[in-house]
């Protein structure tokens, strides 16, 4: 059985945020070092001989658990890097527009609002009606920003501040057919949900591995449609650009050789998927997606506020967030780690401020109840007056 004494976390933290930069069991993270023990031991040799046989292994265990091939893939330090190679590929027309909706990630936003505004083009952000009724519903909500202009459809198969899983098969279906290049924000998909890029009809798609695959942090992976792949600029040219030493494909000479690095994080891949298999990891997400919807009701209640979709596994995974209403998010954020002990996320999004419980392997009845007597505490108490209105 699988708990907190596997992990490195501090042990005095009530640790409810693994969804934004996860956690690595101790047996990855010893793996992790002793990759970068043979770095250091023999840096030439590893670096240009050992290490790219070894980041070959690590893209054929990644592709084997995404349903992919292992030339379709290149490693990246995270989402963002792999949605910064997609802005600087995309030549869109002035006037073109970007799909999307109204509850993407901060940092994903910035970067398509960065590009719209060196091209001339428009990051259309749909707003989503919020609950969200039926997957029917969200499909016609979203809908409604395609016009002839649309080029691109760019959607997050979960959410982050408002942690819903989105049906994004639906949309690549309709993208398709509407001839949109299709990108997917599966940033906290890999280890949390299923992937199986052979049936998901992307263009491209980047997932974390260092949240629910438990890497280390600094993993991540874009893969693109081989049709695609000539498309996208390397971010960082390098000697894999007119390959010195040209490899099995062009896409990854093109995006892996990034100059000097460390790259011992995706050498984990392995020895992490066989982790994530020995521990039944879809049967580890499940328990964790029921814990947290057992605990959804009681929370709403304390908090006056409702879920954000049907309390379904279809929408919602091992995150889940509340509306909450508070006069200072960033303050509640610091009462909650300082007073409590409690590591949280508190984010704003839109108009809206959300609390996000994160339920990972790790965590326990006990936490939940820690959250749960905070809160109420925070509610209640004449000092914290104004921190969490009801
Ligand atoms: C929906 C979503 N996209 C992308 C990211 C990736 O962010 P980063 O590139 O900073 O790891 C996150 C991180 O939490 C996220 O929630």
């Amino acid at each position: 059985m699988i708990s907190r004494s596997n992990f490195l976390l501090n042990q005095n933290l009530t640790f409810l945020n693994h969804g934004s930069f996860g956690a690595c069991p101790i047996e990855i993270f010893e793996d992790y070092q002793n990759w970068q023990r043979q770095l250091e031991y023999d840096p030439v040799q590893f670096i240009t001989q050992k290490g790219p046989k070894l980041m070959k292994e690590s893209r054929e265990a990644l592709a084997r658990f995404i349903n992919a091939e292992a030339n379709d893939l290149v490693f990246v330090p995270n989402p963002t890097f792999a949605i910064n190679i997609l802005r600087d590929s995309l030549h869109l027309q002035p006037g073109d527009e970007i799909l999307t909706t109204d509850l993407e990630y901060g940092a994903m936003d910035r970067t398509w609002k960065h590009y719209c505004l060196e091209n001339q083009t428009t990051y259309v952000r749909q707003k989503i009606n919020l609950p969200i009724q039926s997957k029917e519903a969200f499909l016609e909500d979203f809908w409604k920003g395609y016009s002839n202009k649309t080029k691109v459809v760019f959607i997050s198969e979960i959410t982050s501040s408002t942690a819903l899983k989105l049906p994004v098969k639906e949309i690549c279906q309709e993208a398709r057919k509407k001839g949109l290049l299709i990108i997917v924000d599966g940033a906290h998909s890999p280890g949390h949900i299923a992937i199986n890029m052979a049936e998901l009809d992307a263009d491209f798609y980047t997932g974390a591995c260092h949240k629910w695959m438990l890497t280390p942090k600094g993993s991540s992976f874009l893969w693109a449609k081989k049709d695609k792949q000539h498309l996208l600029e390397p971010l960082v040219v390098s000697w894999g650009y007119e390959a010195a030493f040209p490899g099995e494909s062009t896409f990854i000479d093109h995006h892996e050789f990034n100059g000097t690095r460390d790259f011992s994080a995706y050498l984990t891949l392995p020895k992490a998927i066989a982790f994530l298999e020995k521990n039944d990891w879809k049967q580890q997400a499940k328990r964790c997606t029921e814990t947290l919807l057992q605990q959804a009701d009681r929370f709403c209640e304390l908090l006056h506020t409702q879920l954000l979709a049907p309390k379904s596994e279809a929408f919602f995974g091992q995150i889940l967030s509340f509306p909450i209403k508070t006069a200072n998010p960033f303050q509640l954020k610091e009462v909650l780690y300082s007073d409590f002990k409690i590591e949280i996320p508190i984010m704003p999004h839109g108009d809206q401020i959300y609390l996000r419980i994160s339920c990972a392997w790790y965590t326990t009845e006990k936490e939940f109840e820690h959250l749960y007597q905070s809160l109420k505490q925070i509610i209640e108490e004449e000092k914290y007056s104004g921190l969490l209105v009801v």
